[in-house]
């Protein structure tokens, strides 16, 4: 068994310790302030002692692909070269720090951003096939809004270089890894997924050629990037909507098998995790955040966001609605990584709702079971305590994070604001521990 403070080889990198920040929003953006934003959030988790820091997910390409507002774009290498200031920093301290790659496709702002769409009249979203029926009714009754360009076969080519090229960007300015966004509903996981998959060329019809897209993206940074570590997230659509509404998904034992074939292709690491074929709260389980969608001074601009008054309610009710499946379940994810890691010799990382010293040394292998994983991580608790290394690190077993799950982070970010923890209780328990020197280090 290792322990959290033992390091970690990942694709021939040393991480220090196995404890590792998941990737989560930082709305930074691309203007003239977008490394000091970023430097802002995620120092001071490397000064808290946190072996890995996986930055939220970048954009390979100039336009269209976002899945929120503020996303930061990696496709030019001039911008790129900047956050050498960045990855220079998180150095400092000892950590490493991976870049994440993503492309949103038919998970994009220009689906369900009403402001965004008027503003972008053109952008079309990029599909791996035509809509299924699922969508098209969504589009039909006016919830979303799609016009989809499915990709030719060249034009998946192109797209997998795009991954490559902003590797090769990301790697020059000191970035000590590639993450590949494969579970967040965006275009990794739509190519892998039958529900979305429907291709006839050589990326679709069986689930070998499902994930030929991820064997030509890996080739792809491994020709332009070289041996970077290489890791993606790792889809089971095990919380879709149950049959008849949603037949085709991936299951618990599919994406095992992904994980498997990942490692044969080439890859470092994998991060497994069940989830959806829809946006929702699959992945992010908790609580319904009622106080985030009465903020007073958002009102306004949810409305501009969802299209006027009704479409607003009726995406909070929807929102309502899934925290009522999607209630929060300790570490969601350690049945799927168990599995994962028992067909794998690469590093398993685990993440989804883990939360406390002792669960982590469990998932770890401390007790009578094998290790669930070979690293642990966490999302929204980082945005409670920036500094949550130095209080998880070298901590007795009832030691547990003061995130409590509410997701009052998450909506307003719809609007373009940054993700800070919103609940007072919470933000009050954090300056106490502050006073108390809870986040210092020796
Ligand atoms: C606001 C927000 C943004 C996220 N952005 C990303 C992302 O960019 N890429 C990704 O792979 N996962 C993303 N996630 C999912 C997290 O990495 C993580 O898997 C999830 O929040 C569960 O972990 P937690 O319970 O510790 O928060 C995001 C989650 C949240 C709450
Ligand atoms: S608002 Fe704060 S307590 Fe609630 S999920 Fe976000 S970080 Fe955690």
């Amino acid at each position: 068994m290792a322990t959290l403070e033992e390091p970690l080889e990942i694709g021939g990198v040393t991480v220090p310790n196995r404890l590792y920040r998941a990737p989560v929003l930082e709305c930074a953006g691309n203007g003239p302030d977008a490394v000091d934003a970023l430097i802002e959030e995620l120092e001071p988790t490397a000064a808290s002692g946190v072996g890995l820091v996986c930055q939220g997910a970048t954009i390979v390409r100039g336009e269209g692909g976002c899945a929120a507002p503020g996303m930061t774009r990696v496709h030019d290498p001039a911008f790129v070269s900047r956050l050498s200031r960045l990855t220079d920093r998180i150095h400092d301290h000892g950590s490493k720090i991976f870049a994440q790659l993503e492309y949103g496709g038919l998970r994009s702002m220009e689906t369900w951003h009403a402001e965004y769409r008027r503003n972008h009249p053109d952008l079309e979203q990029l599909a791996v096939s035509d809509l299924p029926w699922q969508l098209r009714l969504l589009d039909r009754v006016g919830f979303l809004s799609y016009d989809p360009h499915v990709l030719s076969t060249d034009e998946v080519y192109e797209l997998a270089a795009d991954f490559g090229r902003s590797a090769a960007y990301c790697v020059e300015a000191g970035y000590d890894g590639i993450h590949l966004a494969g579970a967040n509903m965006g275009i990794v996981q739509q190519f892998l997924s039958p529900f979305y998959n429907r291709r006839d060329d050589e990326f679709g019809g069986s689930p070998e050629a499902r994930l030929e897209f991820l064997a030509l993206v890996h080739d792809e940074i491994r020709d332009r990037a070289g041996d970077v570590p290489l890791m993606t997230k790792v889809p089971a659509e095990t919380e879709a909507p149950p049959s008849p509404i949603v037949q085709r998904k991936l299951s618990l034992e599919d994406g095992v098998e992904i994980a498997r074939r990942l490692e044969k292709i080439g890859y470092d690491a994998v991060v497994p995790v069940q989830a959806s074929v829809a946006w929702d709260m699959s992945i992010v389980r908790g609580e319904y955040p009622d106080r985030a969608w009465d903020l007073e001074d958002l009102q306004d601009d949810y409305e501009t966001v969802f299209g006027g008054p009704l479409r607003k309610r009726l995406v909070a009710v929807g929102n309502w609605l899934e925290s009522l499946v999607y209630d929060f379940d300790p570490a969601w994810n350690e049945s799927f990584c168990r599995r994962v890691r028992e067909q794998v010799s690469i590093p398993v990382l685990a993440e989804g709702g883990i939360r406390e010293r002792g669960q982590m040394d469990r998932l770890l292998g401390d007790g009578d079971a094998d290790p669930a994983c070979d690293a642990v991580g966490m999302a929204r608790p980082f945005y409670a305590e920036p500094r949550l290394g130095a209080r998880l690190l070298e901590a007795d077993d009832e030691t547990r994070v003061i995130c409590e799950s509410c997701n009052n982070c998450v909506v307003p970010q719809v609007t373009g604001e940054p993700g800070i923890c919103r609940t007072p209780d919470v933000l009050r328990e954090r300056g106490k521990l502050e006073q108390d020197g809870a986040y210092e280090r020796e």
